[in-house]
């Protein structure tokens, strides 16, 4: 097993994720770690995690340097790099042009970089670089402003690189991550999905002999995955409601409908809380306040349904190890980019959690879904967020904006899918921008709101790219929205990626 040591960095679960996607078993551990209790995890190879700190601040995580005297292979990603050149004798600056996002670097003859040649383009997401490296260290990688953008001591076995292999903008990442796990860590495959999903099972029956679970489903993947391994293995003692908060897309409601006729979930109910969650939302303009009041609500309506039901012990979630990471829970040194959903839990509630999925990524759940034979109608659906189009709704969430939202968003989904884009894509989305702009229409001035579309190619959720969608369908859609949506004159399409912005707008 490769042991990943989690500095606090946006992709260290990823790391741990891609390990395990090259068939090896990985854990994150923090970087307080006592040695004798690493060395009992008996790890194969060490990989040490990228971090929002910079090794020179106060405060930085550090973790023991013993663990280099250990005889066990290290590689170091960003941050990781640095704190390897900065506890071995090397030295780590701030970089007055700083290298963020995609940069060509050059390799040199390195086993880390066996069969990459000539120049390649890698993810760059730090300001430092290395200065100088420790004794016994070689740079092998360099790009046209940073010299040192890789490093080895072969001999030691500890490898550095200043990029992010792991995320896919990374064309080489998972060949220089299978260089290190195969070629110089020498570790063996171990892991598969279909053992992954047999244990999931086996575990949920015996840890829910005879308790009844509530789980409510949105007709998304997760929560439809997560439901149906829960149907595997409680059977009717499952309880699946579907919350209507009115926050939902046209077409949410009867998706969910045909994913109950074509799963057979037991115990199905529907409940109306449209009203509810307006109310809460009234005057509400933080994009942090709408998400916890919506959580807020949602989890007493959960609660009411649970009293309704009666001996309840258990609450299931489709919380997918994305969500976890990026409201920095369970990872020390983590900046909060915003509170997920699932993972928003109210204080003093009574039911006890179950997340099956809390440990997979998107496309890992989509895999298992496959597995477990649930159709690829429902596999392929785009993610959709918890709070729903509250959060594609800028300001002010209102029955007329959300309507806004909500028909802009039908028209660009149907379009794609005619067009047979929307399979290609990993997420789109229509939101509105609470600002107004001046157009004409007829012989008449009209001020309305804008609406940006939104539309994203990524695997894990965690980077992305914007989706190069064929002008003629672009053009297509805002002619539409424009034509048929009342309150909008303009249409805009979002060209960021993952990061520096996000895929929600909020
Ligand atoms: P961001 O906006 O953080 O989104 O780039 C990454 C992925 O997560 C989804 N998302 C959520 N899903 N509850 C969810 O179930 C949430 O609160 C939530 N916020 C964002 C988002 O749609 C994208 O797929």
């Amino acid at each position: 097993m490769v042991v990943v040591i989690n500095f606090g960095g946006q992709y260290a679960h990823l790391i741990a994720r891609r390990v395990r996607e090259l068939g090896v078993k990985s854990e994150l551990v923090n970087p307080d770690i006592k040695i004798e209790a690493l060395k009992r995890l008996n790890p194969q190879a060490l990989i040490l995690s990228g971090s929002p700190y910079s090794v020179y601040e106060r405060n930085s995580p550090k973790v023991n340097p013993e663990i280099y005297d250990l005889k066990i292979p290290v590689l170091g990603i960003c941050y990781g790099m640095h704190l390897i050149a900065e506890q071995l004798g090397g030295r780590v600056a701030g970089q007055n042009s700083k290298q963020f996002g995609k940069v060509k670097i050059k390799w040199q003859k390195s086993n880390l970089f066996d069969g990459l040649v000539g120049e390649q383009t890698v993810w760059f997401s730090h300001g430092d670089i290395i200065k100088s490296s420790p004794p016994g260290f070689k740079s092998i990688g360099k790009t046209s402003t940073v010299p040192i953008a890789a490093f080895e001591n072969s001999n030691n076995k500890i490898y550095g690189i200043q990029f992010h292999p792991e995320v896919t903008h990374t064309s080489c990442g998972m060949q220089i991550l299978e260089n290190f796990l195969f070629n110089i860590a020498k570790c063996k495959k171990d892991l598969d999905l279909k053992q992954i999903r047999d244990s999931m099972i086996k575990n949920l029956k015996s840890e829910l002999i005879s308790d009844k679970v509530l789980m409510a489903i949105s007709g998304g993947v997760d929560s439809l995955v997560a439901a149906t391994l829960l149907k595997e293995a409680i059977s009717n003692k499952l309880y699946c409601l579907f919350i209507d908060t009115g926050l939902l897309r046209s077409y949410d409601r009867t998706d969910f409908k045909k994913v109950i006729n074509k799963v057979k979930f037991p115990n199905v109910k529907v409940v109306e809380a449209g009203d509810r969650f307006l109310q809460i939302l009234k005057g509400v303009i933080d994009p942090e306040e709408k998400r916890v009041k919506i959580a807020k609500l949602y989890f007493e309506i959960l609660k009411e349904e649970a009293k309704k039901i009666g001996k309840v012990a258990y609450l299931a979630q489709g919380t997918i190890y994305p969500d976890r990471i990026e409201s920095a829970a369970h990872t020390k040194h983590a900046d909060k980019i915003k509170s997920h959903h699932n993972v928003t839990l109210p204080h003093g509630l009574k039911l006890k959690i179950i997340e099956p999925l809390a440990d997979l990524y998107k496309d890992e759940v989509r895999k298992l879904g496959k597995l477990l034979n649930l159709p690829n109608e429902f596999l392929n659906r785009h993610p959709f967020p918890g709070p729903g189009l509250a959060i594609r709704i800028l300001g002010e969430v209102t029955a007329e904006r959300l309507e806004i939202v909500r028909q802009a968003d039908e028209i660009f989904i149907s379009e794609l899918k005619s067009s047979g884009i929307y399979v290609k894509v990993a997420q789109s989305l229509a939101a509105l921008l609470p600002v107004k702009s001046v157009g004409v229409m007829g012989d008449a001035r009209t001020y309305s709101y804008i609406i940006s579309l939104r539309s994203v190619d990524t695997l894990d959720f965690m980077t992305a790219d914007w989706s190069k969608i064929p002008t003629e369908v672009l053009e297509k859609v805002s002619s539409r929205i424009v034509n048929e949506v009342r309150g909008v004159n303009r249409v805009v399409y979002d060209i960021t990626q993952k990061p520096p912005a996000t895929i929600e707008y909020e």
